[in-house]
């Protein structure tokens, strides 16, 4: 299994505090079949700044102290970028990774709506070749009051991720019943656990894909494996496997919202 959407470098964000746990980390994602993680610290979200080349560092280091330890885990580098102004310079900058040096970048909103410069940022990006991917959308709040702006997104050129926690209620009700509705809609194309902490967020990408297979169909299941696989090799996202978007049907709706 492939997870895109990690913390698991010791020190750099609110992810794991220290090796210790790192490695604790490590070893629970391979316990339960995780074999690449694509680690993606914070970056440029008012509290913490990873830049490019530290994150390097500390895939590195961190892949030595696997190794040592013989936990079957291959570490890529990643960030998981606060969308912000500055960031198309930032990336001119080389400040900015995608993930596992493919044409994926994680982007992450603000929690409680969506940018209004959002779709001129992503315009931008898909010039420069890049394939953006909304981190947890189904914590949005203005994705929550109406999914049709996900589906806005999708139809801009990004593809959207969602956590774990999120299906399994870890978040609450709302958003549980937000994140397995956009699954269901097609609006989601990979599943990812942005594991911060073993006991409090921990990786349950096994049992998350069960869940998927039981209430939606094995398909699914095989859908995201195989994207998240397809983004750490940098081929395309296999939308043509599972329910593509039908924007007009998601127009109609937002309009009703607008
Ligand atoms: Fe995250």
């Amino acid at each position: 299994m492939v997870d895109i959407h990690t913390h698991i470098l010791p020190g750099l964000d609110d992810g794991a505090p220290d090796l210790e746990q790192a490695l604790s980390m490590a070893r629970a994602a391979s316990a339960e079949g995780i074999r690449k993680i694509i680690a993606t610290p914070h970056h440029a979200n008012g509290v913490y700044n990873n830049p490019a080349e530290s994150v390097r560092e500390a895939v590195e280091k961190l892949n030595e102290e696997l190794k040592r330890e013989g936990i079957p885990v291959e570490l890529y580098p990643g960030q998981e970028i606060r969308v912000h102004d500055d960031m198309l310079d930032a990336w001119a900058r080389e400040e900015l990774l995608t993930l596992a040096d493919s044409q994926y970048i994680l982007l992450e909103m603000p929690s409680s709506r969506i940018p209004s410069k959002m779709f001129e940022w992503v315009h931008e990006l898909r010039l420069m070749g890049l394939h953006p991917i909304i981190a947890h959308p189904e914590r949005n709040a203005e994705v929550v009051k109406n999914p049709g702006r996900l589906a806005e997104l999708v139809e801009a050129g990004c593809y959207a991720q969602v956590t774990t926690h999120s299906l399994l209620g870890g978040f609450g009700k709302k958003i549980e019943e937000v994140a397995w509705s956009l699954c269901k809609q097609g609006l989601i194309h990979a599943v990812s656990s942005d594991a911060h902490h073993l006991e409090l967020r921990g990786f349950k990408m096994s049992e998350t894909y069960s869940r998927i297979s039981h209430y939606i169909g094995d398909s699914a299941t095989e859908y995201y494996r195989q994207n998240s696989s397809n983004i750490l090799d940098n081929k395309p996202i296999a939308i043509e496997l599972f329910s593509k978007v039908n924007v007009k049907w998601w127009r109609k709706l937002s309009n009703l919202f607008h």
